[in-house]
């Protein structure tokens, strides 16, 4: 039978009852992504790009996200373990640390489609999509996406502020019109 939205989901929630949900999560991404084309057919097309929750409550957050070609999302942190499967196209994340005066840039991962990132809870990052393919993943959070509060940092002054889930809408927008104009 084919893959569904909600056998994924399902499949997120078992592995919650697993000894170290992350890394149960973590094999059940790795899972997924290994078979493409039938999460595509299950997530549907991308035809621009933004976040789709799948499934939210207190212990689980499930996002289908697309990140647009030439889009680049702010230094934020999640304040629970995220775990993040590629599927299509490639996301480029920039970790950060907090220090006395400002933020510190501390590395980088690059994560093509089939494979799996997981992060911890303090973990800062910025993700950027620099090919011209929508970066396609499902992401899953520990907790709810939406309910915690956290912050952000600005990609110029890295001045923090709090999680502001509007002004990310916004820059999907932004970068949607812009793919748009260049095609
Ligand atoms: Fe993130």
């Amino acid at each position: 039978m084919a893959l569904a939205v909600e056998d994924i989901v399902a499949r997120c929630q078992a592995a919650l009852d697993e000894h170290t949900p992350v890394l149960a999560v973590r094999d059940v991404l790795d899972e997924l992504v290994a078979d493409p084309a039938g999460l595509a057919h299950a997530l549907g097309p991308v035809e621009s790009g933004g976040i789709r929750p799948l499934h939210h409550d207190a212990d689980l957050t499930v996002l289908h996200v697309a990140w647009t070609p030439g889009m680049a999302l702010n230094p934020h942190e999640h304040r629970m373990w995220a775990a993040i499967g590629m599927y299509g196209g490639q996301e480029d994340n920039a970790f950060f640390r907090r220090a006395p005066a400002r933020l510190e840039a501390t590395g980088g991962k690059e994560l093509p489609a089939g494979e799996v990132l997981v992060l911890g809870d303090d973990v800062i990052h910025s993700v950027t999509n620099t090919r011209r393919e929508f970066a396609v993943a499902l992401h899953v959070y520990g907790g709810d996406f939406f309910a915690v509060e956290r912050s952000e940092w600005d990609f110029g002054t890295f001045e923090e502020r709090p999680r502001d889930l509007e002004r990310t809408r916004r820059l999907f927008d932004e970068a949607n019109a812009r793919w748009l104009e260049q095609r």
